[in-house]
């Protein structure tokens, strides 16, 4: 074999040689990451093709959040669900775009996973060509039996997620997953159409250069989130040189430049968001997950968002999430102004 070749690990592969090493896999864990990187797949020729293919502006319809969907918002939605809804590995889906949960189809048997999926993160820069994502988050039902899924087999904490994802479609696309051993980044190289390893074991720098937040919402925020981005800019009595500021409104970009080069992305509660603006079980939870699994840390500003208990689908919380000591620095903060 040329040495090249042995170089080249697609991600199917990887996810195989990974899950290999569970005892007791069956394989359908892989099965089910494969279907995700496919519909990942869908999407990104989707995205690229946006301009040219007529697929750009709005769709009539408002998402639950009253927000308007973008028509490639609505593609992504469906072939995220249509991947999926026959395979016989989900026992339900939850998306972002709905306001109840997605069943699967009387005449396909339900599985064991259940999938939770914000289709298009960061869609108002669709328009603008600007970078945008998918998330995936995985549990285990829990409801017993092999019938379909319900509202509690969705309602679980991040620390018992099997796995999260995430695709960002920028200058490339990559796909971004853990299973819990680590976070491997894969790049779609579109010429023969596979997500090849490019970025094994990510790991988070501990303190960062970034962070990253909506600034302009800054006169809503609490005293607490107000000290903090003073501390992050270098204006207390410490005299640190600031962090640089990178935002660019789209979750995903955002958190992945940051979980690369270090740095913290917040969402806090504010004056006109009393509990933030980002989904906990559709955002929060999965891309929590990824950066405990690099090094990092998400937090609510007072406790791991891994560990809140979800009350309801589209529940929203604030968000604190990257490098751990800047992530850790945000709870003492906001603990001081409590
Ligand atoms: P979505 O496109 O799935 O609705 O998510 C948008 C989110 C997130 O991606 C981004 O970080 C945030 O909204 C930006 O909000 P602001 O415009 O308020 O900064
Ligand atoms: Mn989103
Ligand atoms: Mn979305």
């Amino acid at each position: 074999m040329p040495s090249s070749l042995s170089k080249v690990v697609t991600i199917e592969r990887h996810i195989l040689d990974n899950q290999g090493q569970h005892p007791g896999a069956t394989g359908r864990l892989t099965s089910l990451l494969y279907d995700i990187a496919l519909a990942a797949k869908l999407i990104a020729r989707e995205t690229t093709r946006a301009g040219i293919a007529n697929v750009l502006g709005i769709t009539s319809g408002q998402n639950v959040h009253g927000e308007i969907q973008q028509k490639l918002d609505v593609y992504a939605d469906q072939v995220i669900f249509r991947m999926n809804d026959h395979t016989g590995r989900v026992c339900v889906m939850a998306s972002e775009e709905h306001d109840d949960l997605l069943h699967i189809p009387e005449r396909y048997p339900p599985g064991h996973y259940v999938l939770i999926y914000d289709p298009l993160d960061g869609s108002s820069n669709i328009d603008v060509n600007a970078s945008i994502g998918t998330i995936f988050a995985i549990h285990h039902r829990i409801t017993p039996g092999d019938g379909h899924g319900t509202l509690e087999d969705v309602l679980q904490p991040g620390s018992r997620l099997v796995a999260a994802a995430y695709v960002i479609y920028g200058s490339s696309t990559m796909m971004v997953y853990s299973t819990g051993q680590g976070v491997h980044g894969f790049t779609l190289d579109p010429s023969i159409g596979e997500f090849l390893l490019s970025h094994p074991d990510i790991r988070t720098p501990s303190t960062g250069k970034y962070y990253s937040v909506n600034q302009g919402r800054q006169k809503h925020w609490s005293r607490g989130v107000q000290r903090y981005v003073a501390w992050l800019q270098g204006l207390d009595d410490e005299g640190r040189e600031p962090l640089g500021l990178r935002y660019i409104g789209s979750m995903i970009a955002d958190f992945h430049r940051n979980l690369l080069r270090g740095g913290v992305f917040l969402y806090p509660a504010d004056t006109g968001q009393p509990s933030g603006k980002l989904r906990l079980t559709y955002e929060a939870q999965p891309l929590a997950f990824i950066a405990a699994q690099a090094g990092g840390y998400a937090s609510d500003g007072a406790r791991d968002i891994l560990s809140i208990q979800p009350e309801n689908l589209h529940q929203r919380v604030p968000v604190f999430m990257g490098s751990r000591d800047l992530v850790e620095k945000a709870e003492q903060f906001l603990r001081e102004d409590a």
